[in-house]
């Protein structure tokens, strides 16, 4: 049996679980992380809920018969839509924490009572987005806007070179631009949406775009912070949490933010972007 420090396996269908990730990483800085991006099977947005649900399946399944992984995170509020239900019956024996679009923080921060929620169009389509619409709403009106593309659009951004950045990031910017638009009026006028929901990890990886395309007319919601503070709080539970540095033996140097890269695509384009957007410096 190895003796080597269990990790926590974070997955999702590419690059956007990143933005999850460095949340993790910053929040429980004493762990060991494998990070799974199914990126031969990307995007999972516009598939088919069945799908989306075997991939999930084939993904857990695997990270737990090649590392010794005490607890996954689905950083992929599609995954977790469709599949975060069969996933904890089928793993028992593993803490499993998915991620959603926070509408119960959007809802309790917006002052005009409407709020944009911007995801896949699969995570809008779920009964379990619509079941939290319903139970967390009260007078908040939500504004749901699929954004078909945008995930593969931010994926194009790692997997291509330098010459092809300006290109990516001006469709990147362009897709973003035409889905705020479509939510209708924002700011905080009477009527308008001064809040929005980024329900796809993928999204904040493109945080200043938003930015500029709102004008920072409205408060961007991403709940990944909320992700890792939930992880934290489900390993103490368990008596399964590595405090910083307590993987160290006496005299041994303190390893810190040990991070391993699964692909099912290239490799490369991943670890470009974990330089970029998740880097531990
Ligand atoms: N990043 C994923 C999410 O949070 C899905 C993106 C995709 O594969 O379409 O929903």
């Amino acid at each position: 049996m190895s003796t080597e420090q269990p990790s926590i396996g974070v997955f999702d269908s590419g690059i956007g679980g990143l933005s999850v990730l460095r949340e993790l990483q910053a929040a429980l800085p004493g762990e060991r992380f494998v990070y799974w991006a199914d990126s031969g099977h990307a995007p999972y947005g516009e598939r088919s809920t069945a799908f989306v649900r075997e991939r999930s399946h084939a993904v857990v399944q695997a990270l737990r018969e090649q590392h010794r992984v005490k607890a996954v995170v689905i950083a992929c509020n599609t995954a977790t839509a469709a599949a975060i239900d069969s996933l904890r019956h089928a793993h028992p024996d593993v803490p499993i924490v998915g991620i959603e679009p926070a509408l119960k923080p959007a809802a309790a921060l917006s002052r005009t009572g409407h709020v944009g929620v911007l995801a896949t169009r699969s995570t809008l389509a779920s009964d379990r987005f619509q079941q939290l619409a319903e139970r967390v709403g009260g007078d908040c009106h939500f504004h749901p806007q699929p954004c078909d593309g945008l995930a593969d659009a931010i994926e194009q951004l790692a997997a291509h070179s330098q010459d092809d950045a300006a290109e990516d990031g001006a469709a990147v910017r362009s897709l973003i631009r035409t889905y705020v638009q479509a939510l209708g009026p924002i700011g905080g006028g009477a009527g308008a949406i001064d809040t929005l929901v980024l329900g796809c990890t993928h999204y904040p990886l493109a945080w200043s775009d938003w930015v500029s395309a709102t004008g920072a007319k409205v408060q961007l919601i991403d709940p990944a912070a909320a992700v890792a503070r939930q992880l934290r709080r489900v390993l103490a539970a368990r008596g399964a949490l590595s405090e910083d540095g307590s993987c160290a033996r006496a005299g041994e140097p303190r390893v810190h933010l040990q991070l391993e890269l699964v692909s099912t695509g290239e490799l490369a384009p991943l670890q470009a972007a974990v330089a970029r957007w998740a880097s531990p410096g």
